[in-house]
């Protein structure tokens, strides 16, 4: 990612300032599919609100987001809402490539950041058994353009999941799936 591109993110992140803890999107009406114990990995965090929410349900979090504006407001919203040391904020920009290679995440979100290329890395540190949750903008009632998916893109790009559920509509897609 170019520089101004990452002020950018900062200075909307400062505009918005701290936020509140809250559960993934595709999450909505499906929360007793998140344990309350193992790892989570958050890509692209912003703000932490999953993050929080994560860490607050009792997960380790690794929340990972390239704009040092985010992950501080992150980081203070956790002090209020989180166990110390529960999150790793972690700043990386994931145009260089995925910040880890490990496949044990009990949860893999990745919440309005499409990088069809992460597609892979992101299914391969789903651990066995574990929860997938992603959102992305859609073409699927949308004018479209090019940072949309495509419709089925999602489901297609984690073939080897299983769909717990999957929605396009009204410009966004969510998917929810567990690797086998
Ligand atoms: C629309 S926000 C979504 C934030 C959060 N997931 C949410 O749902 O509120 C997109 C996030 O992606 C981050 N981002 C954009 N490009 C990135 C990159 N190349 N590497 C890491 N993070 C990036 C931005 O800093 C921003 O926080």
């Amino acid at each position: 990612m170019v520089t101004s591109d990452r002020e950018d993110w900062d200075r909307r992140h400062r505009a918005v300032g701290i936020g509140s803890a809250q559960p993934p999107d595709a999450l909505r009406g499906r929360l007793d599919l998140v344990p309350g114990t193992g790892r989570a990995l958050d890509v692209a965090c912003g703000r932490g609100a999953v993050a929080v929410w994560l860490a607050g349900r009792g997960l380790d979090v690794v929340a990972v987001d390239v704009s040092p504006a985010g992950l501080a407001a992150g980081a203070e919203l956790a002090t209020d809402l989180a166990p110390p040391g529960r999150i790793r904020w972690v700043e990386a920009d994931l145009d260089d490539g995925f910040p880890t290679d490990d496949g044990s995440y009990d949860v893999v979100v990745c919440q309005r950041f499409r990088a069809p290329a992460l597609y892979p890395a992101l299914a391969a540190a789903v651990a066995p058994g574990g929860l997938l949750v992603v959102t992305v903008l859609s073409e699927v009632g949308d004018a479209g353009g090019r940072f949309r998916a495509a419709p089925g893109e999602l489901v297609a790009a984690f073939a080897g999941f299983e769909v717990l559920a999957h929605h396009e509509a009204d410009g966004e897609a969510h998917l929810l799936a567990r690797r086998p």
